[in-house]
């Protein structure tokens, strides 16, 4: 059980950012990484597709014998997690659910959230705060241009710096003790976030995220010390894009295109 893989995902190289905290911490774990760039944006997608998506990638993982799957997407955290938790047998990880409650308990005053906008609608990170700690007030802020912006390495474009500074200074107004970076990708755009405000005001979830998890899997023995270990990166459109724009946080060297619409999804929405 030890040696069986790791499951990681996300639309695209947004998870990478997640990736590269858990190989640091877990070397000698086998993984599969997928990023289903085919249905990116899962932003804009609606509850329901979200939920299908999900189940297939989750089936897929299940049928590669995973002893955990680490949902490095806020999206279908959010959107999904509630939905799908009980229906497999492996350990399931969600983004959200993790770092909210994590914010929760250093008592912050203000938190401003940055994410997508299926994220955002869901309410997700205001109310996974605030089981923990009514005293936090959260503020969220939908940014649905970001993510094309760098899927398509497009962070130093005028138009990208302009959209990013526009939701930052909305952002700002509600004077926030920090800014969660509530989407995989997001992290990517550090330089030109922090070129306008503190970078100590921005929290990337991955780093604790990546803890947690390794936390949990040593609690109960399934680390592995394997020192063969595999890497698997699988894509579902677009190979060449995703290596190209892995280069920040993770450099990929190689990624395999694997189409899962085929699998059958074996729950009832
Ligand atoms: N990176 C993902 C997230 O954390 C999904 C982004 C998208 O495809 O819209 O939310």
């Amino acid at each position: 059980m030890n040696n069986n893989p790791i499951g990681v995902f996300d639309s695209g190289v947004g998870g990478l950012s997640v990736f590269s905290q858990l190989i640091r911490l877990m070397p000698n774990e086998n993984y599969i990484y997928y990023g289903d760039t085919i249905n990116l944006p899962y932003g804009d997608k609606s509850k329901e597709e979200l939920v299908e998506i999900t189940g297939k990638i989750f089936d897929f993982f299940k049928s590669r014998g995973v002893k955990a799957v680490v949902m490095a997407c806020n999206t279908t955290s959010a959107t999904t997690y509630d939905i799908l938790k009980t229906k497999y047998s492996f350990k399931i990880y969600p983004i959200v659910q993790t770092v909210a409650k994590e914010i929760a308990l250093k008592n912050y005053n203000r938190i401003g959230v940055f994410a997508t906008n299926a994220t955002i609608n869901s309410h997700a990170y205001k109310r996974e705060v605030r089981k923990y700690n009514l005293r936090t007030e959260v503020f969220e802020t939908a940014c649905p241009k970001w993510v094309s912006i760098v899927e398509n390495q497009l962070q130093n474009d005028p138009e990208s710096i302009n959209d990013i500074k526009t939701q930052l200074d909305l952002m700002l107004t509600n004077k926030p003790d920090k800014i969660i970076l509530g989407c995989t990708h997001y992290p990517y755009l550090i330089n030109v976030l922090s070129h306008y405000a503190g970078t100590d005001l921005f929290i990337n979830p991955a780093k604790s995220f990546a803890e947690n998890i390794y936390k949990d899997l040593k609690e109960q023995e399934l680390i592995s010390d394997n020192q063969n270990n595999k890497i698997e990166f699988l894509v579902s459109s677009n190979p060449d894009q995703f290596i190209s724009a892995s280069k920040l946080f993770y450099d990929v060297r190689e990624a395999k295109e694997i189409d899962l619409s085929r699998l059958t999804v074996n729950y009832n929405l």
